[in-house]
């Protein structure tokens, strides 16, 4: 089919040929789905945030072993907070009804949760791999990685929440910028104002943002099939982001338990919750997130409420159950199609052109 996008610029900043990119998706997702959507044209991702150095670096050449199309690797860029102990045994109390109805010791080690922002080393390893695309989530690294990784030539993109963090990733390097609507799945992007009250929907955030910067505008959040990234372009974006979808592909990584409750997902809805990691984020409504939350002003700021969670879904999630697991998922689950992720890419984009 004809390329008849009706604005190239993300292609040709990137260098490919479909402007779909496949929204890094951390705990979901490794190597094979980003290899899948590069293969198909669109840019895949590969989320590094819960990987240690050895893995990035192993994922991202298997990834290079199998495509030479450009690909983005993606970190997180909170801030680690101090140690807060007292507000962590808080957290654990609340909590501990759970603790003792599934019989499981509060004084029981737990590993601790590994989830590192984006820091001097990892830049280095970074300027050694040489990705073609960088895309960050909460805010920028420091002023000077982000020069160390522009003066090697890499693009670098981030989420804006709002227009306010919009103009501020402009100003602050960046050569594009992810709309994130509140349709989203997983975690808000939001790094200059976390208030969830902020936070609207994607119809309204990026023609907003479209007008507020003049760098290329990447619409995400709740886009699921062609009509969405039709209307996405005609808001002014020039690709989109997409999450939700692709977890219903076989290379997704998600627990059956997720997969079961997204494709039943008519039985369901999402919510807002900061309970599972101390950051809002998008997941499926369940037990924890009606009896706990969604919102709770107790929950460590992130990551921190994870860890007294992680004896709670170790323990159930093995024996199939929802009820105490983050299960991400945007409120465009009900248009997941099972196929391949190459296959889907190709199918979205021949699918949004015919509209377009
Ligand atoms: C399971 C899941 C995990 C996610 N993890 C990340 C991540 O590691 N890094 C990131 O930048 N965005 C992450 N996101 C957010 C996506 O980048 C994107 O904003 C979102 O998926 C777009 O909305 P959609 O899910 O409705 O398509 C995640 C989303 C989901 C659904």
């Amino acid at each position: 089919m004809k390329n008849t996008w009706p604005d190239q610029r993300i292609q040709n900043l990137f260098g490919i040929k479909i402007p779909i990119i496949q929204a890094p998706m951390a705990g979901a997702q490794g190597a094979e789905m980003a290899i899948a959507v590069c293969r198909a044209g669109g840019l895949g991702s590969l989320p590094c945030a819960m990987l240690s150095p050895e893995e990035i670096k192993s994922e991202f050449e298997k990834i290079k072993s199998e495509t030479k199309n450009p690909v983005n690797l993606n970190f997180f860029c909170h801030r680690s907070p101090p140690l807060n102990i007292a507000g962590a045994l808080n957290w654990k109390k609340e909590l501990a009804s759970y603790y003792k109805e599934l019989g499981i010791d509060p004084n029981e080690n737990v590993s601790t949760f590994n989830r590192i922002p984006f820091d001097d080393k990892t830049c280095e390893l970074v300027l050694e791999l040489k990705p073609e695309v960088v895309s960050f989530h909460f805010g920028l690294p420091k002023s000077e990685l982000m020069k160390k990784l522009k003066d090697a030539g890499i693009k670098i993109i981030s989420s804006a929440t709002t227009v306010e963090e919009a103009i501020y990733l402009e100003e602050n390097g960046c050569d594009a910028i992810i709309a994130q609507g509140v349709e989203a799945g997983g975690h808000r992007a939001s790094f200059l104002n976390e208030d969830i009250h902020t936070q609207v929907g994607s119809i309204v955030l990026v023609p907003q943002i479209v007008d507020a910067v003049k760098i290329p505008v990447i619409a995400a959040g709740g886009i699921s099939e062609a009509r969405g990234i039709a209307a996405a372009f005609a808001l002014g974006a020039s690709a989109v982001q997409i999450g939700t979808v692709y977890l219903f592909t076989p290379e997704a990584k998600i627990s059956p338990v997720h997969l079961k409750a997204l494709k039943n997902f008519k039985q369901h809805h999402t919510v807002l919750t900061n309970i599972f990691t101390g950051r809002a984020a998008r997941g499926i409504a369940n037990r924890m997130t009606r009896e706990m939350g969604p919102m709770n002003d107790l929950a460590p700021v992130f990551p921190g409420a994870g860890v007294a969670m992680a004896p709670l879904r170790a323990k159930t999630e093995p024996m199939g159950s929802g009820d105490f697991i983050g299960m991400w998922s945007g409120q465009g689950a009900g248009f997941g199609r099972e196929m391949g992720a190459e296959d889907l890419t190709l199918k979205l984009s021949e699918e949004a052109l015919q509209r377009l």
